[in-house]
């Protein structure tokens, strides 16, 4: 192998260009494919930023020539020559740098490397865990290295926001205690403190308001959190929030600064100008027409209410449901009445994952007549009003869910997403979003047979409702408020209580009694005792905005060391087994077997 010399890289490989034809250049980076054409060899060299092509023609330099005959994929080169345009029709539209090319007259070949496990150069379909194993090969593909690329820009651009909006970055700690935002904590064991555990955040909410109660006014970080649950395509046991918290302000003002970032956010990474404000839906009525409190607002296909014709027509499942207080709700899909009889079953196969019991489906034919397996219970006046109330014409097939609430809103809307992605009605570049606010503060777990918050136990009720927390807690309303992008929950946040009496009192309704709330916030509370101002703030989940704003499917691909669904590293083999010896300074006494 050769050492770089005096090569100095005068370019990236995708800032070359017509500009600069003429120009003696110096690239370096690694061999993505070599072609021999009759003793020239082209060779598409890449570097983080993009690829150039790269020529090696005998009449130039034959020493070098000869030298890169042994050139392999992968390998590490630095290149010197003159850039050319391409000859004649040779020009590559599809490449940034496709006009050009650089006649090399000197070469360094300063590594060489195995065959990769699986290739680079195309879109060939590799294993989720071989890409996590050589993650630093699947990072050298444009498409990965794009996407952190991207991540940086988003990053820097929120920083450079909240920056001129006069936020200070401070940074809270890693080594905590646990906070409540509703999954398993991630705890590392004390080992001056036996028995002791700390956790590692599940976000910074506690040390944030003690930073407004600090009078550090516009707190933000970008910050990493933690939490231990089942992962998903959209969740990382640790992921990264885009966290903030002011004081003395309202609602507005919280959402109005968080639109103005997201609209920077997208007209400096993806050219893309947003129209703020946003729309804004309450809880009760996103759960009525969308059946989630992530509405996907791109297409409509609705959820309706049929419970009042259901209660008295003649299918006996839908009647008896409506009379237990459940409700039947129905969708229509436009013009999906081509749907074939395994379509069909397929789909009532599917949501049974979701709780259903059955799938009911209507095709609309000519003159309001229905094919369907319930057509015969139902009366032509019932038929009529049912097509009115879901706006539906021949050609149309119409849904239902009978159940408890609960379960037809979950069957309905993942139906309703479901057939929108069939339909294609999921567009990628079309940015939809939508302020979810008027939370319910609690809710009644019925496993646990105690109130649970909806969002965490610090969010503030509505001021209108504090009354009801003695009477009837679930009719409390919260000052909560959360950031939807196309069916994503991308942040969330709230008004916070910044009174000691009021967080005492959610506390306990929350089934937290006051020695426990001690033992587990004393601090809070205390702290809210010594003058805490009006405070609330917001966190987004970066790595969920850059899936959607890359187009991503999962977070995975925009993160650069990501977990898998098991939480594992196949690259460094994490989480990893540790001596006896360890365990034992930990004060940790293992009953498993080596
Ligand atoms: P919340 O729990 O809603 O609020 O989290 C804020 C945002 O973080 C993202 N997020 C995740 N992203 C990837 N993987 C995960 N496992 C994961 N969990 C959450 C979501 C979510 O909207 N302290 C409050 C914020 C506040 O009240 O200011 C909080 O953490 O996009
Ligand atoms: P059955 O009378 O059980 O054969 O059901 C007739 C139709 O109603 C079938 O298409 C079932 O899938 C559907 N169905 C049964 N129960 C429900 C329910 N709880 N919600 C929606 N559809 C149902």
């Amino acid at each position: 192998m050769e050492s770089m010399g005096n090569l100095v890289r005068t370019h990236f490989c995708n800032d070359l260009g017509v500009e600069n034809i003429g120009e003696q250049v110096t690239l370096m980076g690694w061999v993505l494919r070599r072609r021999d054409h009759g003793g020239v060899i082209f060779i598409d060299l890449r570097d983080r930023d993009g690829i150039t092509q790269v020529v090696f023609n005998p009449e130039i330099n034959p020493e070098v020539h000869q030298k890169a005959h042994q050139i392999r994929s992968e390998w590490v080169l630095a290149v010197s020559g003159k850039v050319e345009a391409r000859p004649g029709d040779m020009a590559n539209p599809k490449l940034a740098t496709g006009a050009i090319e650089v006649l090399i007259d000197d070469l360094r070949i300063l590594n060489s490397s195995e065959t990769p496990p699986f290739p680079l150069d195309e879109d060939t379909e590799v294993s989720d865990n071989l890409r996590l194993q050589y993650r630093y090969l699947d990072l050298r593909r444009p498409e990965m290295a794009a996407n952190l690329v991207m991540r940086h820009k988003a990053v820097m651009t929120v920083r450079n926001y909240l920056n001129d909006a006069g936020f200070l970055d401070i940074e809270t700690p890693m080594l905590t205690r646990s906070t409540p935002e509703g999954a398993r904590d991630y705890l590392v064991p004390s080992r001056v403190n036996s028995g002791k555990f700390y956790a590692l955040p599940q976000s910074p909410q506690l040390f944030k308001q003690l930073l407004m109660i600090a009078g550090m006014d516009k707190y933000y970080q970008i910050v990493k959190c933690f939490r231990d649950e089942d992962l998903r395509a959209d969740r990382q046991p640790e992921f990264t929030q885009i966290d903030m918290e002011l004081s003395f302000v309202g609602e507005e003002q919280i959402m109005a600064l968080n639109e103005g970032m997201i609209t920077t956010l997208f007209k400096e990474t993806l050219g893309v100008d947003l129209a703020p404000p946003f729309p804004r839906i309450t809880f009760d009525e996103s759960m009525s027409r969308f059946g989630t409190d992530r509405p996907d607002i791109r297409f409509g296909m609705e959820l309706v209410d049929l419970t009042a014709i259901a209660a008295n027509c003649g299918f006996k499942v839908f009647r008896s449901i409506a009379d237990q207080g459940g409700s039947v709700r129905a969708i229509n899909a436009k013009g999906c009445a081509t749907f074939t009889r395994k379509e069909l079953d397929g789909l009532t196969d599917w949501v049974t994952q979701f709780g259903a019991k059955g799938l009911a489906w209507v095709k609309m034919k000519a003159d309001g007549e229905w094919q369907s397996p319930i057509a015969k219970f139902f009366t032509d006046e019932e038929r009529a009003a049912i097509a009115k109330e879901v706006d539906a014409v021949e050609g149309d097939l119409l849904f239902f869910g009978a159940d408890s609430n609960k379960v037809v809103f979950q069957v309905l809307s993942e139906l309703r997403v479901e057939l929108a992605k069939r339909l294609d009605l999921l567009k990628k570049d079309d940015f939809r979003f939508t302020w979810v606010t008027d939370f319910p503060l609690m809710e009644y777990d019925e496993k646990e047979k105690r109130y649970q918050a909806l969002h965490h136990p610090f969010t503030a009720p509505k001021e209108e409702d504090i009354e009801k927390l003695d009477t009837d807690p679930a009719k409390v309303y919260s000052r909560a408020y959360d950031l939807v992008l196309n069916g994503t929950e991308i942040g969330g946040g709230s008004i916070r209580i910044h009174q000691k009496s009021l967080q005492a009192k959610v506390l306990s309704v929350l089934g937290i009694g006051e020695e426990e709330a001690n033992e587990k916030f004393g601090f809070l509370l205390r702290a809210l005792e010594l003058g805490a101002p009006p405070h609330g703030g917001l966190a987004f989940g970066l790595d969920r905005l850059l899936m959607i704003i890359t187009g991503s499917d999962s977070i995975r691909n925009v993160i650069a060391f990501p977990k898998t669904q098991k939480a594992t590293c196949p690259l460094t083999d994490a989480p990893a087994s540790v001596a006896r010896k360890q365990l034992t300074e930990l004060h940790i006494r293992p009953d498993w077997k080596e």
